[in-house]
């Protein structure tokens, strides 16, 4: 009995030494401590031993078992200081690092332009009243684009300023800042708009605007064409040539749609540009009298030109997108190829 307690305990203190990681040392643990040890084996056995050495050895068994309980306690508590090993070879654990989206690469792009003429970037609010959607831009109480059917109302008492609703267009944001401000005035303003639209692969409840305008005192519509061709020259090409059609918009007098050249097909004709050659872009005009009257400014000492554009058509007509859904599905797979752009 005592050789075998004596070479437990050396074997036991020894692998307890020995155990290089925590597994390693519960394992030793149980194997010397637990039910089916050996240890609780030779406990079976002092009952049937003679008197004193019954309680020698009860003790010695306990000893042992206490001593062993105390260098697995330490060696725990040396493992608990040790920082893990470090494996400085390792490469390091890759990041995913997220993109833009290309609906704001697109926006942010053509915003750059502008400011880099010195217009200042106004976000507007998402959340409207007619006086600022309708009204202030001189569309009248019979325009179609006031009925509920074009609109989002929303559920909420109107105020002096009409019914609230989700803006249709970014042009309110003149509005906004020809209230605030006093010329000159040059702004881009970008953001949401909403109508109520049933969703297809052109059309979406929701998409994104880019509104431009500046007001001064001596503005033509030479400015808008000089401007307008600036912009297309930097964001699709120094080679691109500007249509300008006649067009009618409550808010400008006169009102123009442009198109650029189709820079895919070099104007010979393919499915982007319909086989025209030409591709509409975006509304524009001089602003109507009525609407700077409206924000509190003379229409006989300043003049102004405005734009709006849909940064969703821009895209998908830039990067061959054919579904407008695709701008909102969230399909990584969509929105990686755009990751290097
Ligand atoms: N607000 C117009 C729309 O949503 C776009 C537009 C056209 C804006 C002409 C303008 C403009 O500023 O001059 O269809």
């Amino acid at each position: 009995m005592e050789e075998k307690i004596r070479t437990i305990k050396q074997q036991a203190l020894l692998e307890i030494t020995n155990a290089h990681q925590p597994e390693e040392l519960e394992e030793t643990r149980v194997r010397y401590l637990g039910r089916k040890s050996q240890i609780n084996q030779l406990f079976t056995q002092v009952p049937h031993m003679a008197r004193q050495e019954r309680s020698r050895y009860g003790k010695e068994l306990n000893m042992l078992k206490q001593t062993i309980a105390a260098a697995v306690e330490e060696k725990a508590k040396s493992f608990a200081s040790v920082e893990p090993p470090m494996d400085l070879t390792l490469p390091a654990a890759s990041v995913r690092k997220g993109t833009k989206h290309i609906l704001s690469h697109t926006t942010e792009a053509i915003c750059r332009v502008f400011e880099d003429l010195g217009f200042i970037v106004y976000e507007g609010e998402e959340i409207e009243n007619e006086w600022h959607n309708f009204t202030a831009l001189n569309i009248p109480l019979e325009h179609p684009s006031r009925d509920a059917f074009d609109t989002f109302y929303l559920d909420i008492p109107a105020k002096k300023e009409g019914k609230f609703l989700l803006r249709s267009h970014t042009s309110p944001s003149q509005i906004h800042v020809m209230k605030k401000l006093k010329p000159p005035l040059a702004v881009i303003s970008p953001g949401k708009v909403y109508r109520p639209d049933k969703v297809d692969a052109s059309h979406s409840f929701m998409f994104n605007q880019i509104e431009g305008f500046c007001v001064d005192t001596d503005i033509n519509f030479s400015h808008l064409k000089g401007v307008l061709l600036h912009f297309a020259r930097r964001y699709y090409s120094p080679r691109v040539k500007l249509r300008f059609r006649p067009h009618f918009f409550p808010f400008t007098e006169p009102s123009a749609e442009v198109d650029i050249s189709c820079m895919i097909c070099d104007q010979a004709g393919c499915s982007v540009c319909s086989q025209k050659g030409w591709i509409e872009i975006l509304g524009c005009g001089m602003i109507h009298p009525n609407v700077l009257t409206a924000c509190g400014i003379d229409p006989k000492k300043y003049q102004g030109f405005a734009f709006g554009m849909g940064a969703d058509r821009i895209a998908m007509q830039k990067y061959g997108i054919n579904d407008i859904r695709l701008f909102y599905e969230n399909d990584k797979r969509f929105l990686d190829q755009f990751d290097e752009i």
